[in-house]
């Protein structure tokens, strides 16, 4: 998952959607948050790299061996014809095995949704030598991209969107449900959603996928109140911040935190913004929903699918279930 990098030479209108969101979000009581995406500038972006191949964080390797496994069967059970739409195509190493097993039988247009530029010419370099591929990315935000793909398809064509990687787990329980029925309103009767879920687990193996013993997730983290300070004059003391991953078994999700060493009071230009935290108080940046393979069909339904098949990674615990809408 990319997002675009914001600088004083950005869209004034993407600052100021930042400056706002950031507005609100650190007025929020009793909990201060910040939307997740804006973790993933050019800084974010990389460090998130850095992290899906770190031995605690077994997300993305579980997944790629699951994807290497079970291409072919996964191709098998997918309808014929079908047109790929990726949301958040990375950097698209996942994502060979499922295209060379597709294009093996025919060729195929793969269509990544990207919200940046340089995400989109990565993903090109990464794919574009897969025979009897043609790549048309789109750089929106993924339903506005996926509404395009999905009017400029030929009739008789299919639909297969990716979505991968557990992003689903950065939504809410609800909010998940709500987006994937956004995505079945856009898709025809027949189409397909092949969706990527990271499955609960011990907690101390989450918290530690969270929170590495080197301190990539604590830089990932603490790098959301450098971007502020560097695009949006803001003035955060970053040795005063610590990182937090700690489990909520309600929600069964890990969170992510930024907890004041002591107290602080900062300033935030662009949102016209000071803000003062106690010692010990948080900023919430992310979580990260896990669920079970089970609970899978019952959500499909909810969102106007049917779960016809799921591949399960068990040494990890990750699972590719397949919706096909209704
Ligand atoms: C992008 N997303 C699925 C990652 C996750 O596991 O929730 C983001 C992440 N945050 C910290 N580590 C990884």
């Amino acid at each position: 998952m990319t997002q675009p990098a914001l600088s004083h030479d950005a869209s004034p209108d993407l600052r100021a959607a930042f400056a706002a969101e950031v507005r609100a979000g650190l007025t929020h009581t009793p909990q201060k948050e910040l939307p997740s995406k804006y973790l993933y500038d050019e800084v974010g972006s990389a460090l998130f790299e850095v992290i899906t191949v770190l031995p605690e964080y077994g997300v993305t390797r579980a997944e790629e061996r699951l994807l290497a496994k079970h291409a072919a069967d996964i191709v098998a059970h997918l309808p014929h014809d079908v047109t790929v739409a990726e949301l958040g195509s990375g950097s698209g190493r996942k994502t060979r095995r499922i295209l060379e097993a597709l294009c093996k039988k025919r060729p195929t247009s793969y269509c990544p949704i990207e919200i940046s530029r340089s995400a989109l010419q990565l993903c090109r370099r990464e794919l574009g030598d897969i025979e009897r591929i043609s790549i048309v990315g789109y750089e929106r935000d993924y339903l506005a991209g996926l509404a395009e793909v999905s009017k400029q398809r030929a009739t008789g064509e299919r639909l297969l969107v990716l979505f991968l990687g557990s992003t689903i787990g950065n939504f809410g329980r609800l909010a998940a449900t709500r987006f994937l029925r956004d995505i079945r309103n856009m898709l025809a009767p027949g189409d397909a959603l092949l969706l990527g879920t990271d499955l609960i687990k011990p907690t101390p193996v989450l918290v530690a996928a969270y929170d590495d013993s080197i301190g990539v997730t604590a830089s990932f983290n603490l790098n959301l109140l450098a971007r502020i300070n560097r695009e949006l004059d803001g003035d955060f003391p970053l040795d005063a911040f610590e990182h937090v991953a700690r489990f909520n078994p309600d929600a069964r999700s890990i969170e992510m935190h930024l907890r004041a060493k002591r107290d602080i009071t900062a300033h935030v230009g662009a949102a016209q913004l000071t803000v003062s935290l106690k010692a010990g108080e948080t900023i919430w940046t992310e979580s990260s929903h896990k669920y079970r393979a089970e609970e899978m069909p019952a959500i499909a339904d909810d969102a106007g699918f049917v779960c016809s098949h799921q591949w399960i990674e068990e040494d990890w615990g990750f699972a590719e279930s397949l919706l096909v809408a209704r």
